[in-house]
């Protein structure tokens, strides 16, 4: 029997600059930038924000934390939601600004995070049950938002398949 092609489908906006931006938004992108600053990177000098905004208004921040020992570390991303996690249990997220600066060059495209944040930033969006925006720049250029996390990652690993 033929296959059937299946397709995924993702959207997000592209916008040239912050002035297009929500101005909640456009703040968040700023209190990443400035998150970045916090990064320990001194191996890859690449620095990373992330600036999660909660429901009450709050904003907590992730940067980048390295490890000699490299796999110890952790990305941006999944400090600021564990952090959240651990001080704001049971507030909502509503929106992730994702923002880098390399030490070397410069990074004029939008950041997007790696499979292991995808899939962590999901689960926090399954367990609230609404989506959490998502907008990535790299250090200047482009700004992409995306609606929720699924979007980011499609075909996503979901819990029910561990109960069989
Ligand atoms: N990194 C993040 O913090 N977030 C991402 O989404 C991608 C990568 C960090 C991990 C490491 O410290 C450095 O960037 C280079 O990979």
């Amino acid at each position: 029997m033929a296959a059937e092609s299946k397709t995924f489908e993702s959207r997000y906006e592209l916008h040239q600059d912050e002035d297009s931006l929500p101005i909640p938004l456009r703040q968040l992108l700023k209190e990443a930038k400035q998150a970045l600053l916090n990064a320990h990177a001194p191996y890859s000098q690449f620095n990373v924000g992330a600036a999660v905004l909660l429901a009450s208004g709050k904003i907590v921040w992730g940067s980048n934390q390295e490890n000699m020992a490299y796999p110890s570390g952790l990305c941006a991303e999944r400090v600021a939601f564990f952090s959240v996690g651990a001080q704001f249990p049971n507030q909502k997220i509503i929106a992730v600004a994702i923002s880098v600066k390399a030490n070397q060059f410069l990074v004029d495209e939008p950041l997007a995070p790696c499979g292991a944040c995808r899939q962590s930033m999901l689960e926090f969006e399954l367990k609230q049950g609404d989506p959490i925006t998502i907008v990535m720049q790299g250090e200047t250029g482009s700004i992409a938002v995306l609606e929720s996390v699924k979007s980011l990652l499609p075909f996503y690993f979901l819990e029910e398949r561990l109960k069989g």
